[in-house]
């Protein structure tokens, strides 16, 4: 088993100190060769390095560099070193998180990297946490609390008696609320559509003039760090129209939720701890493994009422928290325990640096674009931005190109009714000369593009 561990770190140590001088794209040849993976289950044992041999060499060729400081794509972070040891430690010690009394110690770490959470984003301190596996089931769990709470006080109880005969509950969302939200909707019977859009301003924030009367039993669905701009919802002012009815507010905050850690970006969520609820990712902008997500509940009864399992024969009723009591699964890794890695790491202040510096290489972006002519479409606060090279066929024609080239990799959206290219920052190793370096090859592939065309 030694020399296989030793092995694994080897290639691991090799995969990740080559990984930013890399392309950023999966050739032809590595994509061909995972045809290598598949063949008839064979009747016989395999050692296991010839295993993990066989994997190193037709997977890790055909992975796309997503980790690299250069991958600006979707928003996607890496993983701190850190949490890629813990990551490797939570799988040795193989712990089923499920229940307090069997785990004991993944229980007791979930616990401290919830109120650490709680602190670094001002949430208030009674909020209750669910690790779950990323954004879209944050949402999800929150949601489910919401639609538990609302219904409650209207004189339903949703989880005995489901929707069927329900009260009308009613949806008010943004317009530009991440399609994952509306899956949320889905899985919780709520319904894709039966919700009010409401109209947003040039930067995809909620327009409060447009924003409609709220009545009893209603959730509303806000989102800090608009997809394309990073832009925030009006929260603060969204909660104190709510707080007058049987109404929930939930927050989106995917990413945009961590310039709260940030004393430059902490204006762009003042008052949002007046909501309900917040939904979050830790592999997206804390840079830690896949899949780490968290829901925060300011009603603790409400998110167990969703989500504890109350069969016999599992030790629910104990002293302490037990974590399946506040998230859709039973058995689960305890992903916890990266977060509470990279906290224990980072401190307050290093979470700080790392939003401030993606924020600063956003603007670096953005700045390089506008001085050499080109439209930055949104107001570039966060670590979000999205550029229009003057027409979609232009944008399209120059981000194959980026991707072809291969130096950096940035992604595409549609935003206000164009194709355009959108450059997202939240990895932990991007500087100023990654900046520097993707800046050049994006802007003498748009030079060129402009004079083929001229
Ligand atoms: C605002 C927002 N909400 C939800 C999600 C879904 O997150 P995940 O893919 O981690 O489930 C994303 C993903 O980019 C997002 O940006």
């Amino acid at each position: 088993m030694k020399n296989l561990l030793n092995k694994t770190t080897e290639i691991a140590y090799q995969y990740l100190s080559t990984m930013n001088h890399e392309k950023i794209q999966v050739s032809e040849e590595s994509r061909q060769q995972l045809s290598g993976l598949d063949f008839d289950l064979q009747n016989c044992q395999v050692n296991a390095d010839e295993v993990i041999d066989n994997l190193n060499k037709l997977v890790s060729p055909a992975t796309m560099k997503m980790s690299s400081s250069k991958f600006f794509g979707f928003v996607i972070g890496g993983s701190y070193p850190v949490t890629i040891a813990s990551s490797w430690l939570t799988t040795v010690w193989d712990q089923n998180s499920g229940l307090e009394k069997t785990t004991p110690a993944t229980a007791a770490v979930e616990k401290i990297s919830a109120r650490w959470m709680l602190d670094i984003l001002g949430l208030p301190k009674q909020s209750a946490t669910a690790f779950v596996t990323g954004a879209t089931v944050a949402n999800f769990t929150a949601l489910a609390a919401a639609r538990n709470l609302v219904f409650k006080n209207a004189g339903w109880d949703v989880e005995s008696d489901g929707l069927i005969g329900a009260p009308e509950l009613h949806i008010i969302i943004s317009e530009e609320s991440h399609p994952t939200v509306y899956k949320s909707l889905a899985m919780l019977g709520l319904g894709r559509n039966r919700v009010t859009k409401v109209k947003t301003d040039d930067q995809g924030r909620i327009n409060m003039q447009h924003f409609p009367e709220i009545k009893d039993n209603t959730i509303i669905i806000t989102q800090a760090g608009n997809i394309n701009s990073g832009a925030c919802d009006p929260i603060s002012e969204i909660c104190d129209l709510a707080a007058k009815k049987n109404a929930w507010v939930h927050v989106d905050g995917a990413f945009g939720i961590w310039a709260k850690a940030s004393r430059k970006h902490e204006y762009l969520l003042e008052g949002y701890e007046k909501a309900d609820s917040w939904a979050t990712d830790a592999h997206k902008w804390l840079n830690v493994p896949y899949d780490s997500g968290l829901a925060f509940v300011k009603h603790e009864h409400a998110l167990k009422a969703a989500m504890a399992i109350t069969a016999s024969y599992l030790p629910s009723e104990n002293a302490d928290r037990n974590p399946s009591d506040y998230t859709p699964e039973l058995s689960r890794r305890a992903r916890g325990l990266d977060i509470y890695a990279v906290l224990h790491h980072l401190g307050k202040s290093g979470v700080e640096e790392l939003v401030d510096r993606c924020c600063e290489c956003a603007k670096q972006f953005a700045d390089g674009f506008t001085q050499a002519g080109y439209e930055v479409m949104n107001d570039v606060l966060l670590n979000q931005v999205v550029i229009n090279f003057g027409s979609e066929q232009a944008n399209l024609a120059i981000m194959d190109a980026v991707q072809k080239e291969g130096t950096c990799w940035v992604g595409q959206t549609h935003w206000k009714g164009i194709t355009a290219m959108r450059i997202s920052v939240c990895n932990w190793q991007t500087n100023q000369k990654d900046v520097e370096d993707s800046l050049s090859i994006i802007l003498s592939i748009a030079e060129s593009y402009k004079s083929n065309k001229a």
